[in-house]
């Protein structure tokens, strides 16, 4: 397939991991979905990676959010490594590792980068929302660990848009005042919305407080 991209519908895959074959659009059911690769198993940096993301368990609940990670590498390597990884960050490994030694999820989606590795998978990341949209996609290189407080981040905004028709600004965290989309210009329906009121700095930069605090 062509390359994916935002508002595309995730792929659907069946493929072998560390807790058992996975159909993706199945594992997913109405949650949303963090699927994010890595390069191989005894790595480094994928050890702190997903030792991290295991620690964000309840955050990642909290917002209905299943998390998987991908490799290259088969079901026993990813199974020794999660050892590994529980011992060294203290911690244990709370979702599935997908197993893709044939590759199959990776070239779904575009997860090897041929002229940075013709083998490895780069660090991609998929925000997946409820109906199995792709919401987020970002590409890290092999040599720097993401940012997963930002994954977290980016979830409480969609969320946020989705619910509230407000997007986010420049570094906002959550609690921070959002911005009214632009597409809604019924004042009715905004004084419904935002009983808080609102600033309009500029008619298309109207500012509220995060309505759902
Ligand atoms: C890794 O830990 O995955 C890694 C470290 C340095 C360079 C490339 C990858």
């Amino acid at each position: 397939m062509g390359q994916l991209r935002l508002g595309d519908e995730a792929p659907d895959f069946e493929q072998k991991s560390s807790v058992g074959p996975i159909r993706f659009h199945e594992y997913l059911g109405n949650s949303w979905g963090v699927l994010f690769s890595h390069p191989a198993d005894f790595t480094p940096v994928c050890t702190t990676e997903l030792g991290y993301t295991a620690k964000l368990a309840d955050e990642f609940a909290k917002r209905n959010v299943k998390v998987l990670a991908l490799s290259v590498d088969a079901v026993d390597s990813h199974n020794k490594w999660i050892d590994d990884i529980n011992d060294t960050q203290g911690t244990k490994v709370n979702f599935p590792i997908i197993a893709d030694d044939d590759r199959k999820v990776a070239e779904l989606y575009d997860m090897i980068h041929p002229n940075a590795s013709a083998t490895a998978t780069v660090r991609s990341v998929f925000i997946v929302d409820p109906a199995k949209k792709v919401r987020l996609i970002i590409t890290y290189p092999a040599s720097t660990g993401r940012n997963f407080n930002e994954i977290l981040r980016v979830i409480d905004s969609l969320q946020l848009t989705d619910s509230h028709s407000v997007a986010t600004p420049v570094n906002w965290e959550d609690g921070d005042d959002v911005i009214i989309v632009p597409s809604l210009k019924d004042e009715e329906v905004i004084k419904q919305k935002f009983p808080k009121g609102y600033k309009a700095v500029r008619p298309y930069l109207r500012i509220t407080p995060q309505p759902n605090k």
